[in-house]
């Protein structure tokens, strides 16, 4: 299937990213958000990295041009009604998901395959709401979108291998590079990741080391380019406790029980860089 017209729903640091990399590389993109503010924010986030972009010597003008004039904004979700893909980014919970897939279910053409970007939730669950789950996947972009060059490609139980290949097909024509999971939980990156993470978290609890020296440990011990307490910061602390639950719950496993002080951090508003305060303190 030929995939040219792309929704990306969800204007947040994912969507926006995720738009702005499928307009660079040639798809029209329309940029769907219910917040006003937020696809403003979006948007000016996208002209910004192009401006870097050209002033750092990484694109022509021309091509900046062209990405601007492949995007569009909109607030109506019914302009979904001509895409041939579209790829969900809003907000990591279940019920808020599912009712948009259902939604687009009933907007998108009957050929369009539909995307999510969750970072742990079951694609599974989410193509289980709509009349046509063999076109239903999972596509984990990596933050930032545009820098970064992974694209875990979920499988759900009832994907087709048809839906699999075009994904595959865009992530390339993209400049990504794609890899195949099976849609359990977590995935590949967060499975291995969330524990690394929460096992830090409890050395800290536990009194063995400063957060400074345990990210220290992991940089020049293990050659990380990030601490993991500084990437738990900017991944945003909520998320994390979030996936862990996910991991928790999904394999019904101890070892993957959340830190208390990770919990005590979200309780608390220390999410991280987005509120200012987490592991460490930051000037937003
Ligand atoms: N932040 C990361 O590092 C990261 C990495 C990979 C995947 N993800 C996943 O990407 C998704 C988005 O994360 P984010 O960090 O961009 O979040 P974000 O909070 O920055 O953006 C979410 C956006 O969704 C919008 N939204 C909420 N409900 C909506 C609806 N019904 N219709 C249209 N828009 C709606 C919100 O207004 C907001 O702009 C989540 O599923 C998350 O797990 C996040």
């Amino acid at each position: 299937m030929s995939i040219s017209k792309v929704m990306v729903v969800g204007a947040g640091q994912m969507g926006a990213g995720i738009a702005q990399v499928c307009a660079q590389y040639g798809f029209t993109v329309k940029l769907n958000d219910i917040a006003e503010e937020a696809i403003e924010k979006g948007k000016n986030g996208i002209e910004k990295r192009l401006v870097r972009a050209v002033e750092k010597g990484r694109i022509e003008e021309a091509e900046k041009e062209q990405t601007l004039g492949n995007l569009s904004y909109t607030t109506e979700i019914h302009d979904a009604s001509d895409c041939d893909l579209v790829i969900e980014a809003v907000v990591e919970n279940m019920d808020v998901k599912t009712k948009i897939f259902q939604t687009l279910d009933g907007i998108a053409p009957e050929h369009a395959i539909l995307a999510s970007n969750t970072s742990s939730l079951p694609i599974t669950e989410i193509a289980a709401v709509t009349e046509r789950p063999s076109q239903v996947i999972g596509m984990h972009f990596m933050n930032p979108v545009p820098v970064m060059k992974l694209v875990e490609i979920i499988r759900g139980l009832q994907t087709s291998n048809e839906t699999y290949q075009s994904i595959k097909d865009v992530t390339e024509k993209i400049c990504k590079s794609p890899v195949e999971v099976n849609d359990f939980p977590g995935f590949v990156s967060n499975r291995i990741l969330m524990p690394m993470i929460n096992e830090a978290i409890y050395t800290v609890y536990e009194g063995v080391a400063s957060p400074d020296d345990v990210d220290t440990v992991m940089k020049l011990g293990m050659n990380h380019p990030m601490g993991p307490l500084t990437l738990a910061d900017f991944i945003g602390l909520d998320t994390c406790l979030y996936i862990m639950e996910v991991l928790y719950e999904g394999f019904g496993d101890s070892k993957y029980r959340p830190c208390p002080l990770l919990r005590k951090y979200v309780k608390a508003g220390w999410l991280g860089k987005k509120s200012g305060r987490g592991f460490y303190t930051y000037e937003n």
